[in-house]
């Protein structure tokens, strides 16, 4: 009981967590918009999934892509783009698998035969094949044509649906591959087809295919102008932020009440339970964070052996963690653009009334507001950090803390 085996929190895994916590807007988006409105037909935008570090961005999909492959549904592993990677070669190499899954492999139409033949050179060469000029359609092409033939298989399998999650968009630094890679998205998330319906009527319909990108804000920035209108137009682009502590404590609310089940070493079953205290003290902590959150629970699991988590248990506990809290915190403040670092740092040293963008910019030694205003319009809209409301708050919780309180200290 209480040991490493089965402590159910799960800081910085590449699995879903089992203690989960709010993300219940993005969750149905996808169950009561995407998924349905993709398997009738309708078209329905690719989502683009934004946030700083650690906010759950890579998680909140790989939970989609488990939903989805419970229903049945054809799913890519997260394909995850390292730093300087060939995306194109990577998501080839998905579509194939992709293709194979729909059992197009084994097909004998020549087109099909023709189309996996093609994306097996992309595979192999990736955005080269572009700059080599090959003969034949640029990578691009054959990505979305054999996609096209994933989503007709998947109309004629019957209530399946094709979904691609491509993760740390943001490494993608090569303009041209990113370009491709978009467009072939967005030409198979646009591509229509006829089908006869019941009755012989022929109609046009979408493929029902899903595309997920996820990775740091940083993407909205890049190649602004390759991706352009068009990205902007087939893709809906979210931005998360912290978890509200309402939804976090619903999430420890099991403990508190039933108690967590684990194997209690004799073949049976135990229970671990949390003080109301306990539970509250972990929101309070981890300011909305969940990788902060999944730390706090975890720490708090090893530090005691009852069957009971005290709050002293959760202080001792993040105690040992104050460390990886800060350096949480620092590695997104030290991503940040100087100037939009030195923003947060003015915000968050004035008196929370007096934030607003006029004495920000004259503590910040500007000349006027209007000079910090991309500044701050980015912090907010694009990263999440800020709401420029009256007065201007902080989304990003454990930024605050830390620039304003004695926070992650006890
Ligand atoms: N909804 C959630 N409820 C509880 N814990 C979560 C939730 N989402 C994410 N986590 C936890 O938060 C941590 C960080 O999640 P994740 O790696 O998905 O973040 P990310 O946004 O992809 O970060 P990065 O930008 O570094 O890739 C993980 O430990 C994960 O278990
Ligand atoms: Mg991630």
């Amino acid at each position: 009981m209480r040991d490493a085996l089965d402590n159910p929190f799960s800081p910085g895994s590449d699995t879903v967590p089992a203690v989960w916590a709010g993300r219940t807007e993005q969750l149905s988006d996808w169950r009561d918009i995407v998924r349905p409105r993709r398997l009738s037909g309708l078209p329905e935008r690719g989502r683009t999934v934004l946030g700083e570090p650690g906010l759950g961005k890579s998680t909140l999909v790989r939970r989609i892509a488990e939903e989805a492959r419970a229903a049945g549904d054809w799913v890519t592993p997260q394909l995850r783009i390292p730093s300087g990677a060939d995306p194109l070669k990577l998501v080839a190499g998905a579509v194939l698998k992709l293709a194979e899954q729909a059992g197009l492999a084994a097909s004998r139409e020549k087109r099909i035969g023709e189309a996996i033949a093609r994306v097996q050179t992309v595979a192999a060469a990736g955005i080269s094949l572009t700059i080599r000029k090959a003969d034949g359609p640029e990578p691009y092409a054959a990505l979305t044509e054999l996609l096209i033939e994933v989503g007709i298989a998947a109309i004629s399998h019957g209530h399946v649906l094709a979904l691609i999650h491509i993760d740390e968009i943001q490494n993608i630094d090569n303009e041209k591959a990113l370009s491709q890679l978009l467009i072939a998205l967005g030409d198979a998330l646009t591509h229509e087809v006829e089908v006869t319906v019941p009755g012989g009527a022929q109609v046009t319909r979408s493929l029902p295919i899903a595309v997920y990108l996820t990775g740091l804000p940083d993407f909205e920035d890049m190649a602004g102008a390759r991706k352009g209108a068009t990205f902007a137009r087939r893709f809906k682009t979210t931005t998360l932020t912290a978890i509200d502590d309402l939804d976090l404590a619903e999430a420890l609310q099991e403990f508190v009440l039933e108690g967590w089940k684990v194997p209690d070493g004799a073949g049976s079953t135990a229970r671990i339970r949390m003080d109301p205290e306990a539970a509250a003290l972990i929101v309070d902590l981890c300011r909305g964070e969940p990788f902060l959150f999944q730390l706090a629970g975890e720490q708090a699991w090893y530090a005691g052996e009852g069957e009971t988590i005290t709050a002293a248990e959760v202080r001792n506990g993040w105690r040992g963690a104050q460390r990886e809290a800060t350096a949480h915190v620092e590695r997104i403040l030290e991503r940040l653009p100087s100037r939009e670092r030195q923003f947060v740092e003015t915000m968050a040293a004035l008196p929370p009334v007096e934030r607003n963008l006029t004495r920000i910019a004259q503590q910040m030694g500007l000349a006027n507001a209007t000079a910090a205003g991309p500044t701050s319009q980015r912090l907010d809209t694009t990263r999440g950090i800020i709401d420029r409301g009256r007065p201007y708050t902080f989304r990003h919780r454990a930024v605050e803390a830390y620039l304003s309180s004695d926070w992650p200290k006890l």
